[in-house]
C-alpha cells in the first residue's frame, strides 16, 4: 500500500522544517516525514531547506555562516510569524522525538551547493547512535554523496533524488546500490515506477500534492510519494480502499 511521506512534514499547516510541521503530519496519519539537513559553522546538522536562513526565517545570510547558537536565535516561522516562535531543529532533535513513533524518515542531505565536510560521517553517526538504521531513507540530489553514504553505511537505504528522466532509472539505482529512487513525479509514468518496483527499486515521486496525481500514484501501487499535504493524501487513501474492498 502507497506510503504517504509528508515533505518538510506538514508544510502547508505549520512552518516548513519545523517540530509543529512534524507533529502535525504524525497527527495527519503520515507514514513518514522528509526533512532537508545542511550544517552550521560549528559541524552541527540543522534541518532547513534553503543555504540560506532567508526565505525560512527572520535572519539573513548562509546557514553554513551561523553556529548553532546563533541560529537557534532566529525564528522559523516566516509564514505566520505573529502567531509563535519556532526555532530551526537539530537532527538530534527530530531523532529524540522519532524514536517515539513508528515513521519512517527520509533524510535529503543538501549538499549540492555547498559541499558540507563530513556531512555523511556525521548523520549516519547520529542514525547509529538512535538505532533507527532501519526506517531511515538518506537522499541527496548529490548522488556522489549517495554513494559515499552507501560506503559508509550499507546498512542504511539510500535513493537518489531526480527532477527529469532517466533511462531505465532502476539500472542506474542497482549501479550505486540504491534501493529506491525519489523522481520529480513528473519524472515517474507508470510504467516506470511498475518495472522499477518489478526490478526490486522502490518509488517514492516528489512533490505531489494535486488530487488526481496522488490517485494515479495510489492505484498503481508505487512505494509512497512525498507530498505537502499528507492529510488529503490519507483521507483519499482510504476512500480508494473503500471503493477497491467490497
Ligand atoms: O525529497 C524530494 C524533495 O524534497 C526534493 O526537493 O527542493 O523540496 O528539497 P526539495
Ligand atoms: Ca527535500
Amino acid at each position: 500500500m502507497t506510503q504517504i511521506i509528508a515533505h518538510r512534514g506538514s508544510s502547508k499547516v505549520e512552518p516548513e522544517n519545523t517540530m509543529p510541521a512534524f507533529q502535525q503530519a504524525y497527527k495527519d496519519g503520515a507514514d513518514g516525514i522528509e526533512i532537508d539537513v545542511q550544517l552550521t559553522k560549528d559541524g552541527e546538522i540543522v534541518v532547513i531547506h534553503d543555504e540560506k536562513v532567508d526565505r525560512t526565517t527572520n535572519g539573513k545570510g548562509y546557514v553554513k555562516d551561523y553556529s548553532l547558537k546563533e541560529l537557534q536565535k532566529l525564528n522559523a516561522n516566516n509564514k505566520f510569524p505573529t502567531i509563535h516562535k519556532v526555532t530551526i531543529p537539530t537532527l538530534i532533535e527530530i531523532l529524540e522525538w522519532i524514536v517515539s513513533n513508528e515513521m519512517t524518515l527520509h533524510i535529503e542531505l543538501k549538499n549540492g551547493v555547498v559541499p558540507y565536510p563530513e556531512l555523511e560521517e556525521k548523520v549516519i553517526q547520529l542514525i547509529r547512535l538512535y538505532g533507527v538504521e532501519n526506517r531511515v531513507i538518506l537522499s541527496s540530489f548529490n548522488h556522489y554523496s549517495i554513494v559515499k553514504c552507501y560506503r559508509l553505511a550499507p546498512e542504511i537505504e539510500t535513493a537518489p533524488i531526480y527532477k527529469s528522466g532517466i533511462f531505465m532509472p532502476w539500472v542506474y539505482a542497482q549501479s550505486i546500490r540504491a534501493k529506491g529512487i525519489h523522481p520529480h513525479y513528473l519524472a515517474a509514468p507508470n510504467e516506470l515506477i511498475e518495472e522499477s518496483m518489478k526490478n526490486g527499486i522502490q518509488v517514492r515521486p516528489y512533490t505531489v500534492n494535486k488530487e488526481k496525481d496522488m490517485k494515479r500514484l495510489i492505484e498503481v501501487n508505487c512505494t509512497a510519494f512525498i507530498t505537502d499535504y499528507p492529510e488529503k493524501a490519507v483521507r483519499l487513501k482510504e476512500k480508494l480502499k473503500k471503493k477497491t474492498t467490497p
